[in-house]
């Protein structure tokens, strides 16, 4: 399943040594630290983490909103540093957040969507294209004449992703925007997201404290205190426990209870998700 075939050799973004520091005054606060890594067209990165480990930090660093103190961001070869070239960078990597709440501007769905592209002059017929595409591919069609407001969390995430489709994003990036979704909410999102990497081809970076978001992906990077601390495929990534451990993440459900079933003598392989975890068990004899 997790076979990279939608990934590309070629880099859409690059960090190459980025670190980054918040400053007030005297106090200087860590953000980022040494980070080095390469987002690939058309793949699903995650990027997991507990709170304050430095992946939102990331995500502004790799949309131009924050620029590296050492080390260099590049978007499609741009350097983000360039102050001429901020809002090309930032349109290219459009970034989703948690909040559902604080992302919309108008108070009918579909100009909420046109937002973006009617700043950027694009002609009213190409607009009306795009917003239509857009709210395809979330499947929020039926609401485009209706209100934002009487929407549940994981519509209005969904909202909020077809108003970044709308600008024509290279990459889209999604910070922690199920954290505050209830499980409908967070499966819509994953779905959706899964649908716009596997059949639209759309570079994805999510950015998650949730284990079993990350088991789809490509690739996983693992922060810890502003450092990548460990990446690679999800069942790679999963198999260093110790690292996750450090980390102050636990392992997918599966994962343990296929750990905890070879412990006990079973012959159970490593699992990652439910359905292989359920494979095995039901060939036990
Ligand atoms: N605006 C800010 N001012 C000062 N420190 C900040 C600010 N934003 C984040 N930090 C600090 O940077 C570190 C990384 O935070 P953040 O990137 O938000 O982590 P995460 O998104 O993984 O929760 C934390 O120690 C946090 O306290
Ligand atoms: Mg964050």
């Amino acid at each position: 399943m997790n076979d990279n075939a939608r990934a590309t050799q070629e880099a859409v973004i690059t960090a190459d040594g980025v670190s980054f520091s918040y400053r007030s005054g005297e106090y200087v606060s860590r953000g980022v630290r040494e980070i080095n890594l390469e987002v690939m067209r058309g793949e699903f990165l995650v990027i997991l983490g507990r709170n304050g480990s430095g992946k939102s930090t990331l995500a502004k660093l790799l949309n131009g909103f924050l620029v590296p103190d050492t080390g260099k961001v590049t978007v499609l070869g741009t350097d983000t540093s360039d102050d001429d070239k901020v809002y090309e960078v930032r349109s290219k990597v459009g970034m989703v957040f948690q909040n559902p709440d604080n992302q919309m501007v108008a108070s009918v769905i579909e100009n909420d969507v046109a937002f973006g592209p009617e700043n950027l002059g694009i002609p009213r017929e190409e607009i009306e294209k795009r917003v239509t595409a857009a709210l395809e591919i979330v499947g929020m069609s039926e609401y485009r004449k209706g209100s934002p407001n009487k929407l549940s969390g994981g519509q209005k995430q969904r909202i909020a992703i077809a108003a970044i489709l709308a600008m024509l994003p290279e990459v889209v990036i999604l910070d922690e925007s199920t954290a505050m979704l209830d499980p409908k909410g967070r499966r819509e999102i994953m779905e959706t997201v899964l649908k716009l990497n596997r059949e639209k081809g759309m570079t994805v970076v999510l950015i998650t404290h949730y284990m079993d978001e990350a088991i789809e992906a490509d690739r996983i990077f693992v922060m810890n205190d502003g450092e990548i601390v460990s990446s690679g495929a999800p069942r790679e990534v999963f198999a260093d426990a110790e690292s996750l451990k450090a980390a102050g993440l636990e392992l997918p459900a599966a994962s343990r209870i296929s750990l905890k079933l070879a412990e006990a003598g079973y012959d159970v392989p490593f699992a990652i998700t439910d359905e292989e975890l359920a494979d095995s068990v039901c060939r036990l004899k």
